[in-house]
């Protein structure tokens, strides 16, 4: 009888599904988009973080890293912590099984370096090392490539204790031997590396500080502690390009770059002082890191604005950083208008992917481009039984404008290559905690099995991604809740 009850109201949701779709895809011409509109070489997937969604964060001698310490410390708006999070370690079999049912051709996730090097440098932990063996076989049993990421957000505890991690140089030696034990288990099935997500956010962005997660810093003040920390970052991802290069990539054929957050900054008015701001923005978000890796050096307006403050690359240095990567990944969210006074992010507002691109296009040399993150969140929907949690019919829209939008830049000779919905799955927000749900699946925190279960957009980019010539199981979805 109860199984009887779920079938039919499964077969309920899948008609209210197909019904929703319908009208979204006659209100916003979504049916006319497909994945065959893009060319074959171009790459569609979705991703997660280790911390943000794996759990099992003291399992199997993982021990903590720096984002353990910081949600530890109360400083999600939840107060939650990713001691369990969508308990991906225990269910990336059944996670893989949900990617292959949309037809994601790709997965971007990243390596918990505290799993696999727990005290940071020294003995590798022989399950940490499995695990990640284990989900990349998984993946490349079902034909999707994996995106992996070395640091997204975090490093062992044991360094910062050690050596205040980031403003140490230290940092540089441990994190190459860390990517050198990634490189020579995983690079014979992993074809594409990100040193590092977000580092021009990690050491200042999130509140203008100098540890990883700032503490005790004013926003924006000119101390020095960001721009120690995100040099010796610039210098471990070009130690770890250039180890892959020199011991690597002949064999393994793959690929090594770096992923930024990049907002869109367009200057409120055209008035020469707004115009000013705006520049200044770019130079110390995108530039500040794209400067040093294209050409081997910081640009001139931070240069001028924070003199001795910002330290300088030796010439082996500059030689070593230029074009030191294969590909650039652009996370982004949010258009900011700047004026002379401030700098506001807008809500959601989709479509400013081409200017990003064709920015990164003109000024750097047409590089090949990742959109490594590009998503939506919704607040104040956990309870999953109801509507709110899985009709989003806005994350579509948003999904569906941004996709879009990147044909004409494509056709327009743009190197850009793949797109990732951030995320695959809801997970734990870096502030928002559990509350701000970025998932195409929906996963069900009170439920000590986390459950998953699929959003309306799960369904849109799922048919989205049928149309490329191959079969998929769009309706069995439906029992995966
Ligand atoms: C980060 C993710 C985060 C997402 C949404 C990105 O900046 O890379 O870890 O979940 O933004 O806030």
């Amino acid at each position: 009888m109860v199984m009887r009850g779920l079938r039919m109201s499964s077969y309920c949701f899948f008609f209210l599904t197909n019904f929703f779709l319908l009208l979204l895809n006659i209100s916003a011409g979504v049916s006319a988009l497909s994945r065959l509109d893009f060319p074959p070489d171009f790459v569609f997937g979705a991703g997660v973080s280790a911390y943000q969604h794996e759990g099992a964060a003291a399992e199997d001698g993982r021990k903590p890293s720096i984002w353990d310490t910081f949600v530890h410390q109360g400083k999600t708006f939840d107060k939650g912590t990713g001691d369990i999070a969508a308990d991906q370690y225990h269910k990336y079999k059944e996670d893989v099984k949900l990617m292959h049912k949309m037809g994601l051709e790709a997965f971007r996730f990243s390596i918990s370096w505290s799993r696999l090097i727990p005290d940071g440098h020294g003995a590798v932990n022989p399950k940490g090392l499995n695990y990640y063996n284990n989900l990349i076989n998984e993946l490349i049993s079902y034909g999707i490539e994996p995106h992996v990421t070395l640091s997204h957000f975090d490093y062992p505890q044991a360094l910062q204790d050690e050596y205040k991690g980031f403003e140490n140089r230290k940092f540089i030696e441990d994190f190459t031997a860390y990517a050198d034990v990634c490189f020579k288990e995983y690079g014979d099935r992993v074809k594409t590396w990100i040193t590092f997500n977000e580092p021009n956010i990690v050491g200042y962005g999130f509140t203008g500080c100098s540890s990883p997660f700032g503490v005790n810093c004013s926003v924006g003040a000119p101390v020095p502690e960001p721009y120690k920390a995100t040099h010796n970052i610039i210098l471990s991802h070009v130690a770890a390009v250039h180890l892959y290069r020199t011991k690597y990539q002949e064999k393994q054929k793959g690929q090594i770059g770096i992923t930024l957050l990049t907002f869109w900054f367009e200057p409120v008015t055209n008035s020469v002082l707004d115009i000013a701001a705006t520049e200044k923005e770019i130079a110390f978000s995108i530039d500040w890191f794209m400067e040093a890796i294209v050409y081997g050096r910081y640009p001139a307006i931070m240069r001028q604005r924070l003199g001795s403050t910002l330290p300088h690359f030796t010439e082996n240095e500059t030689n070593m950083l230029t074009g030191s990567f294969d590909f650039i990944g652009l996370n982004h969210y949010q258009i900011v208008k700047v004026d002379q006074h401030s700098a506001t992010p807008s809500e959601h507002e989709g479509g400013s992917i081409p200017k990003l691109v064709e920015y990164i296009k003109e000024k750097y040399k047409n590089p090949t481009v990742f959109i490594h993150e590009n998503g939506y969140s919704t607040e104040g929907d956990d309870d999953p039984s109801s509507p709110a949690s899985y009709i989003d019919t806005k994350r579509i829209e948003c999904l569906h404008k941004n996709i879009q939008s990147m044909l004409p830049t494509i056709r327009n000779g743009t190197n850009l290559k793949g797109y990732f919905v951030w995320s695959f799955l809801d997970g734990l927000e870096v502030f928002g905690g559990y509350g701000k749900h970025f998932g195409l699946y929906g996963v069900d925190f009170n439920d000590r099995n986390r459950r998953r279960y699929p959003r309306l957009s799960t369904y849109w980019y799922t048919s989205f991604l049928a149309k490329n010539g191959r079969k998929t199981e769009t309706s069995s979805l439906l029992f995966a809740q």
